[in-house]
């Protein structure tokens, strides 16, 4: 239940409030090693909250460490906030526990449901964007931003599918969660290409129908064509149609924190950074008039997969030590 504190405005203000981090990467447990070596010039880093909330070995003390010395904020993959199965409290719970040691600008998941029972599914699945689905959401979002003290920032998933009983657009039912609940918003605009070619949209439509002042964040990221559809890898570049939607989203919400996110064929850091410096090139530079062109990706026979989540507890605490 909420607390009889609620507060929309607060929470309004706070999103208002929250501070524009330039240019910044996802933290990848490859990249520890040098991260710690050469404390890199990098604005900002985003970690997936599940790879530190758990754990009290190494990554926990690389993401202290981290903090001490850049912004990091807190992306989470479980939270399942659009499930009607009940809020985690446990999880909520060591996620806020991580947040007060971190102290994040701001803490982020995407609207979706990830498992449930008590079983995730390790992926982001697509809500029916109904009158009933929305309720459900922005009553998990009030309690959820209730118990962390802080708003959340929502983010747009890369969908595969869409629900045929479905009455609201998605960019509308991020917009009614805004004003409903007093969220903010990451634009992932990749997973704007991603999810408007698989369901046949215009993403130039969908980037203009939000409300761009309540965007915090945007992430960029590189996906894969499958001729049918497209599946969001984040094991590649940033395609030249994203970076086109990039440069408009830019415009339009007047240049947020931006990051971009590489999970599966992570090159070195110093390759990722020269991939996410590439957003200077579309930052306050002129529109074209943008047609998106779907049809020009070359089409890869390989075998896809949709968000790899680095859940790198493992293989990082294999290789423990303490530096
Ligand atoms: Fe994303």
């Amino acid at each position: 239940m909420l607390s009889s504190n609620y507060n929309l405005s607060s929470l309004q203000t706070k999103v208002a409030a929250m501070p524009r981090l330039g240019l910044g990467l996802g933290l990848r447990h490859v990249h520890f090693d040098h991260i710690q070596q050469s404390w890199p010039a990098v604005d900002w880093f985003e970690a997936i909250s599940e790879n530190f909330m758990f754990s009290e070995g190494r990554p926990r003390h690389v993401i202290r460490q981290l903090a001490e010395r850049y912004p990091v904020v807190l992306h989470g993959v479980s939270l399942s906030i659009g499930s009607s199965t009940p809020l985690d409290f446990h999880y909520l719970s060591a996620l806020k526990t991580l947040a007060s040691e971190i102290n994040p600008p701001w803490v982020s998941d995407h609207l979706c449901w990830t498992g449930v029972l008590g079983l995730n599914t390790h992926d982001l699945l697509p809500l029916p964007l109904t009158e009933e689905a929305f309720w459900n959401t922005a009553e998990r979002v009030r309690i959820v931003q209730d118990f962390l003290e802080r708003p959340l920032i929502l983010e747009n998933p890369s969908t595969y599918l869409s629900f045929t009983h479905s009455t609201i657009s998605e960019p509308e039912f991020l917009s009614n969660l805004v004003a409903e609940t007093g969220c903010g918003l990451l634009l992932d605009v990749n997973n704007v290409y991603v999810t408007c070619f698989n369901s046949g949209l215009d993403p130039v439509d969908y980037i203009e129908a939000l409300p761009h002042d309540k965007v915090v964040q945007m992430h960029l990221a590189g996906h894969q064509h499958c001729g049918t559809h497209i599946v969001d890898t984040h094991d590649r570049p940033v395609l030249p149609q994203v970076w086109e939607l990039f440069r408009l989203a830019w415009q339009r919400t007047g240049g947020v924190s931006t990051l971009l996110e590489w999970d599966g064929n992570i090159p070195s850091f110093e390759e990722c950074l020269a991939e996410l410096y590439k957003a200077r090139n579309f930052m306050g530079s002129a529109i074209p008039n943008f047609v998106p062109d779907f049809e020009r990706h070359l089409v890869e026979k390989s075998p896809a997969q949709s968000t790899p989540i680095d859940f790198m507890v493992s293989p990082v605490m294999a290789h423990a030590e303490l530096l």
